[in-house]
């Protein structure tokens, strides 16, 4: 019925009647309709540019429409888009051997969403816990964090702790034992129960409002369940490739999970891209026809997947969040007005907390940002997280806290 031509005509507000009636309503977006992205900014319908500080949820930690990830998107879309693991393509081999030399693991096993990934790495851990530490069949335990995210699957929501996430989707799938992040006692506790396989943990937890734990929580944790032998299980789908101002969060603690769980930044924004990265005595317990997907490990996704870390080595994307991170948080705590109460973060995943001031709310803020030309969006409650693309300049940056500093001084 509408041709590409008149949806391009549309303006905003008709693009967004038209999402509403026939789009499902399981997103409340910012009232924006993106038409263009390039590096840290992205242009609306009628043509007026912001700053991304969403970022794709930190998928686009590269920046829109990356020149060499693009170039390369559409050599091999040219060439060879997918062949299933059926048969073996030219491109997933040279891809794992990048990856698993880059993060330094055996192997990788290539998926496509990040709750993909998630669910391979709780496949892999009730595996190995079955087959390497004995635990009898069908009651291997998984520990995971209060305030988690993994993802949206039935599995993936049965242990989440956020209504919205699970109510009216049970039943729930069995084999998780929930404690509150950043508890150390609490995992002590936990992993008395022998039939543990694994902990899966957030090294920050973004959706929840990038929460931080306290220094050396995630060494302790790994130890920890070194001493019960159970499978330290990182999820760093947000947090990993640079966002937080080293290649892996679990980096600034100097943790090597035994599996590590990657996605979005992975394929740079252009396409769903996960992995999940162990060592051969847990990665091989999966055997052929055990596991798998039709587009998991495609050349298309396994080629953007390559040079999208390439390029994060090459620009020096993990040293320029690095260095941006501070400048970010002290311009923001300095900022004279009373209604951004908190600023915290590591490189550059930030978030601020808003208090709602003259009967406006965090979303409000979000919206007045919007018309200054920032985006962002509030996660949970009154907390905004800011999270641009890692190529930002720190000209950029000083532009983008000028508009974070008058919206907040006029709100
Ligand atoms: C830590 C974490 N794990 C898993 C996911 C799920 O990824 P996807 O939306 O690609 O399924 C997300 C998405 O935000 C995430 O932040």
């Amino acid at each position: 019925m509408f041709t590409e031509e008149i949806i391009n005509r549309l303006t905003t507000q008709q693009t967004i009647e038209l999402e509403d009636k026939f789009g499902a309503h399981n997103y409340h977006p910012i009232p924006v309709v993106i038409a263009r992205g390039e590096g840290v900014f992205v242009w609306d319908v009628e043509g007026k540019r912001y700053f991304d500080f969403l970022s794709g949820y930190s998928a686009l930690n590269q920046g829109h429409c990356h020149p060499r990830i693009i170039a390369a998107f559409i050599d091999q879309a040219q060439k060879l888009t997918l062949t299933s693991r059926a048969f073996h393509n030219n491109v997933f081999s040279e891809f794992a051997e990048y990856i698993t030399d880059y993060f330094g693991f055996d192997k990788v096993l290539p998926m496509n969403t990040g709750a993909e990934g998630v669910e391979t790495a709780i496949k892999l851990t009730r595996k190995w816990a079955y087959m390497k530490k004995g635990i009898p069949e069908g009651q291997a335990k998984i520990i995971v964090c209060e305030g988690n995210f993994h993802g949206r699957t039935t599995t993936i929501v049965s242990f989440s702790s956020d209504p919205d996430a699970f109510t009216n989707y049970g039943p729930y799938t069995p084999g998780f034992i929930s404690i509150p992040y950043n508890d150390l006692d609490a995992l002590k506790e936990a992993l008395k129960d022998p039939h543990v396989a694994g902990f899966l943990v957030e090294p920050i937890q973004g959706e929840a409002g990038v929460i931080l734990p306290d220094d050396g929580y995630l060494a302790k944790s790994f130890e920890l369940c070194k001493a019960a032998n159970v499978l330290f299980v990182a999820d760093e789908i947000q947090t990993g490739i640079a966002r937080t101002g080293k290649m892996l969060a679990c980096d600034h603690e100097g943790v090597h999970p035994d599996v590590l769980i990657l996605g979005k930044a992975l394929s740079g924004g252009t396409m769903p891209v996960s992995a999940v990265l162990a060592n051969d005595d847990i990665m091989l317990c999966i055997k052929p026809g055990e596991h798998g997907s039709t587009y998991g490990g495609n050349p298309l996704a396994c080629r953007v997947a390559k040079v999208s870390l390439e390029v994060v080595k090459d620009e020096k994307l993990a040293e320029n969040a690095a260095y941006l991170g501070p400048i970010f948080r002290k311009e923001i705590a300095n900022i004279q007005s009373d209604i951004i109460s908190i600023v915290r973060g590591k490189g550059l995943f930030n978030a601020i907390e808003v208090e709602p001031k003259n009967g406006k709310s965090p979303w409000q803020f979000c919206l007045e940002l919007k018309d200054n030309g920032l985006l962002c969006k509030p996660t949970h409650g009154n907390i905004i997280r800011l999270a641009p693309p890692l190529t930002i300049t720190e000209e950029q940056l000083m532009e983008a806290i000028g508009i974070i500093k008058k919206t907040a001084r006029n709100f």
